[in-house]
């Protein structure tokens, strides 16, 4: 199964730090995984030990823009242009979908390997965010590349995309939020952290996301106890603080083999809560609520910024699912 997944919260939570040990995890199984960042603080790859050089030539989804929507559209007779495409455009009958473990266009402009103690993960940056770009609802050029992505990712088996993003309102302006299978939510035991989960959770409850928290930077049961109290059964698992991630913040990544047993263990418990999602997949339903984002954003913005009616862009029958067949 491919598993989309995503790490939120507020920043300095440890959604970057968690994120990365879930993808070390994943690769050091033998998974196929695409690590994607699309975090305000751009910060996966150094995470994942690349250096500052080859963080810094990691290339930008934001700036593939162009190339991502003229791949993706491939042949559907519903997108006149890539320029009448937007973040919410859907895949119908002729796109291109994507596949985890494929070569593509898509990857060979936007993804980046990296070697993880020999076993290797694709990345995936959205770029840096500049001043520009933040508070401007309806154009998020470089997160909207992730959304396109993801709605255009079709399912094989034993796969994930593992996405590193900010908790913010950008994320609920589009259908982001709603893309993945299951949403781990990194929270400090502070009100801080968990008034980020109270916020999620009320966007998230009338979309079925499954959401569950994951505290981080927990010492001692009183941390505990705040996190059971706040978020109840919703809390799936706690990280205390990790001298592994430490020595990695020092530029000495140890093997990963000798991160902590506890937390260990506590990426299993995310591994198999994810798993555990795979009978709520619904591809109808993720598909209806691509159009319905897709229908939001264009009445929005969409339809002025483009000049087009881009409701027409919906393919009333094609379902994203196990059983797409792509037409190429
Ligand atoms: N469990 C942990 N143990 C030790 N250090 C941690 C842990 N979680 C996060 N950190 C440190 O806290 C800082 C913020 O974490 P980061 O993952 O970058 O947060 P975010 O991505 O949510 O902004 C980093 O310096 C990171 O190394
Ligand atoms: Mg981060």
């Amino acid at each position: 199964m491919n598993m989309k997944i995503a790490f939120v919260g507020k920043g300095g939570s440890g959604k970057t730090t968690l994120s990365s040990l879930f993808i070390r995890h994943l690769a050091a199984t033998g998974a196929p995984v695409i690590a994607v960042d699309a975090d305000i603080n751009q910060h996966l790859g150094p995470a994942l030990g690349l250096d500052e050089a080859e963080a810094a030539a990691l290339p930008a989804l934001g700036e593939r823009l162009s190339l991502i929507k003229e791949y993706l559209r491939g042949t559907n007779p519903r997108i006149a242009s890539a320029a009448e495409m937007i973040k919410t455009t859907p895949p119908g009958e002729g796109s291109r979908l994507l596949r985890v473990r494929e070569d593509n266009p898509v990857y060979d402009a936007c993804a980046r390997p990296v070697e993880l103690d020999g076993d290797v993960v694709r990345l995936m940056v959205t770029g840096p965010f500049t001043d520009a770009d933040l508070g401007v609802a309806c154009y998020h050029s470089k997160t909207g590349a992730v959304e396109l992505c993801l709605n255009h990712l079709v399912d094989g088996q034993g796969e994930y995309v593992v996405v590193d993003m900010t908790a913010g309102s950008d994320s609920f302006a589009s259908g982001m939020f709603t893309r993945f299978d299951i949403t781990f939510l990194v929270a400090e035991p502070t009100r801080k952290g968990v008034s980020v989960y109270r916020q999620y959770k009320e966007y998230a409850r009338d979309f079925g996301v499954v959401l569950k928290v994951v505290g981080n930077k927990v010492q001692g049961q009183d941390d505990l106890d705040f996190l059971r109290a706040e978020v109840g059964d919703d809390l799936l698992v706690t990280v205390g603080h990790s001298d592994w991630v430490r020595a990695l913040e020092k530029g000495r990544p140890p093997r990963f083999a000798l991160l902590e047993d506890v937390n260990r263990r506590a990426l299993h418990r995310l591994r198999t809560a994810a798993d555990a999602t795979y009978d709520l997949r619904d591809g109808q339903r993720y598909t209806q609520q691509m159009v319905h984002f897709h229908l939001k954003n264009a009445q929005a913005w969409g339809n002025e910024r483009t000049g087009a009616d881009l409701a027409a862009q919906i393919d009333p029958s094609f379902v994203l699912g196990e059983s797409t067949v792509a037409a190429v």
